[in-house]
């Protein structure tokens, strides 16, 4: 993730910007010992348990389990991604981009056009929106009315229509704007030397980012006729993969259930003007990899909620793919009969709406495999529950596999035993797609390492026992072997923090809460303490493991060696 940055570039914003000061401008910090204290501003809280350490440049937050370097603080309390947090503390460091055109939009696209493009954008979306309130408008006000909407959502939303006959390019070119940049912009087109406005006679909606600034339009067809919306085509400022709509909404709220994914513009208007929160759609396509991966960042869990046509529902379950191969907890509202989430929630309210209950990805797939079989035969209800059993081991934990093999016992009538039998067989060859490994591996939990693991790092990180000290083949976990082999190579811990997966950044950070202070003597101490432990540990693993062998052994030669190996081995664990 960090590839794309030298390192010794990334090395040196590090040493630049001091995270006590990055946090301390958005969250009262207050020092305690050698550690800066806060309320996290993650979770809710009363009692601060969201710790800095100043000597190691991290966070750790020891009741949500958040932590990791500034970048990843910034990430978070941002909302952004890696490429824009740098970009961020770059700003503040007044340190240059090691590549000038290093952007989303990989087009080479130079700052300054970008920055027009949105100010050009910025203006047709006020041009749009203005139009609405004048004679020309008054066809689209309607339209919207007889949407549900009132005059506060459209303004929330700054819904606009664009002119019938062309008029935005005119106005814009007055105003100053280059041809280049509005046809850049996807505002303008060109046809036989004539510029022409791209969107004419639409309800526009704008597309807003987490700054504020307009990235592109969607176009909604007033009455019948094709395509029903016209989107903003890729432009230097636009990337429909890496945005959602409503993003200026949701990255300002805070303490969020879920997020709550829908298909369409007039979805999230008409959910968020009811007052449900947390509502996103996408740009017009399907659901992206990098979009299931953003979502994550704003609450505990995406919710999605399709359609519930037969396209919405086979679109839900692609989402949960995605989701899951994102690792980003997922669950489904699935809403009845052919409505819409607009339609639901104009005929139920936003109470009707939050009262949908949540489904599990594992019984969503299993009402929807139930669907294709005919459960009336016994044939359909082996094949629903040999393909049940398939989804069923998808699922991750014991507890809850428990509860959809019940679930699919009742409805197939195969008994839960000989279900949960199929279910811990091995799958047949063949049968785990390559996406559903994918899954089992990027969603695989942070690997936590042992106490005395932990405790070795801080105080090596600390700087009160150097690292040389450490021995690399007491280290069982292989997170805590990379901070370890980091340290030795002298690398700082916020560097080596950023070098891990995002996945183990938080724990990575925990190892680097600086210790208590404590003098040399317990440093040392401690140090020798942990060493013990570890070494005790490893023993017994190897004398566990020579039993094991010697269990098993027939050749009685080789049985008394390992014998003699098993009393020495003992002996010396005695010892330590
Ligand atoms: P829908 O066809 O479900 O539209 O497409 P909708 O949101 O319910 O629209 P209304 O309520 O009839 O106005 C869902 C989304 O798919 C994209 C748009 O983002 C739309 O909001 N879409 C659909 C397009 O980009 N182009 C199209 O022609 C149709
Ligand atoms: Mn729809």
């Amino acid at each position: 993730m960090a590839g794309r940055f030298p390192r010794a570039w990334l090395d040196e914003l590090r040493a630049r910007v001091d995270i006590v000061s990055v946090i301390g401008a958005r969250v009262p910090l207050k020092l305690r010992g050698r550690r800066y204290w806060a309320c996290c501003p993650f979770h809710g809280e009363t009692k601060p348990s969201f710790s800095i350490t100043p000597d190691t440049q991290t966070f750790y937050c020891f009741g949500c389990k958040k932590g990791g370097s500034v970048i990843d603080f910034v990430m978070e309390y941002e909302r952004c991604d890696f490429l824009d947090a740098v970009k961020e503390l770059a700003d503040q460091a007044h340190m240059q981009l090691p590549d000038k055109d290093m952007s989303h939009e990989d087009d080479g696209a130079s700052r300054a056009l970008r920055e027009r493009i949105w100010e050009a954008n910025r203006a047709a979306a006020r041009y749009y929106h203005d139009l609405l309130w004048t004679p020309e408008g008054a066809e689209a006000l309607t339209y919207l009315y007889k949407r549900g909407l009132d005059d506060s959502g459209i303004k929330r939303f700054g819904l606009g229509v664009s002119p019938r006959h062309g008029g935005l390019t005119e106005h814009l070119m007055e105003m100053g704007f280059e041809e280049e940049v509005l046809i850049r912009a996807w505002l303008t087109g060109k046809k036989d030397g004539r510029l022409y406005d791209m969107f004419r006679n639409r309800a526009m909606f704008p597309i807003i980012d987490g700054s504020g600034r307009v990235l592109g339009f969607g176009g909604r067809i007033m009455g019948d006729g094709e395509p029903k919306y016209l989107n903003t085509s890729d432009t230097p400022v636009f990337n429909k993969r890496r945005n959602v709509y409503a993003m200026n909404f949701l990255r300002k709220e805070r303490n969020l259930q879920a997020v709550i994914l829908v298909e369409g513009y007039m979805d999230v208007v008409s959910l968020r003007n009811r007052g449900v929160p947390g509502a996103v759609a996408t740009l017009g396509t399907a659901l992206t990899d990098e979009q299931a991966a953003l979502l994550r960042r704003f609450a505990p869990e995406v919710r999605v909620c399709y359609d519930g046509d037969s396209a919405g529902q086979k679109a839900i379950l692609r989402a949960l793919d995605i989701f899951e191969e994102a690792a980003t907890p997922v669950r489904v509202l699935d809403i009845p009969g052919n409505m819409d989430p607009d339609d639901y929630v104009r005929a139920n309210g936003a109470e009707g709406f939050m009262k949908l209950r949540p489904m599990a990805p594992a019984e969503y797939r299993l009402i929807r495999e139930a669907e294709k079989h005919d459960l009336s035969t016994e044939d359909g209800r082996m094949q629903f529950a040999l393909a049940g059993c398939e989804i069923v081991r998808r699922v991750r934990t014991p507890v809850e596999q428990d509860r959809w093999i019940r679930y699919l016992s009742e409805r197939s009538g195969v008994d839960a035993r000989v279900l949960a039998r199929q279910v811990g067989a091995a799958p047949p060859p063949g049968a785990e797609t390559a996406r559903q490994r994918a899954t089992s591996q990027t969603a695989r939990k942070a690997e936590a390492f042992q106490p005395a693991e932990g405790q070795l790092i801080r105080l090596c990180a600390s700087g009160q026992v150097s690292a040389e000290l450490l021995d690399e083949e007491l280290f069982v976990s292989p997170l805590a072997l990379r901070i370890v082999e980091g340290l030795k190579r002298g690398e700082t811990p916020s560097a080596i923090v950023d070098a891990q997966s995002e996945e183990d950044r938080a724990e990575a950070a925990r190892a680097f809460v600086s210790p208590l202070d404590e003098g040399p003597v317990e440093a040392e101490l401690a140090f020798e303490q942990c060493v013990g432990v570890l070494r005790r540990q490893r023993m017994d693993a190897q004398i566990n493991e020579l039993m094991e062998t010697l269990h098993q052994e027939t050749d009685p030669v080789k049985k008394n060696a390992q014998m003699d190996m098993l009393r020495q081995l003992t002996l010396e664990r005695a010892r330590i």
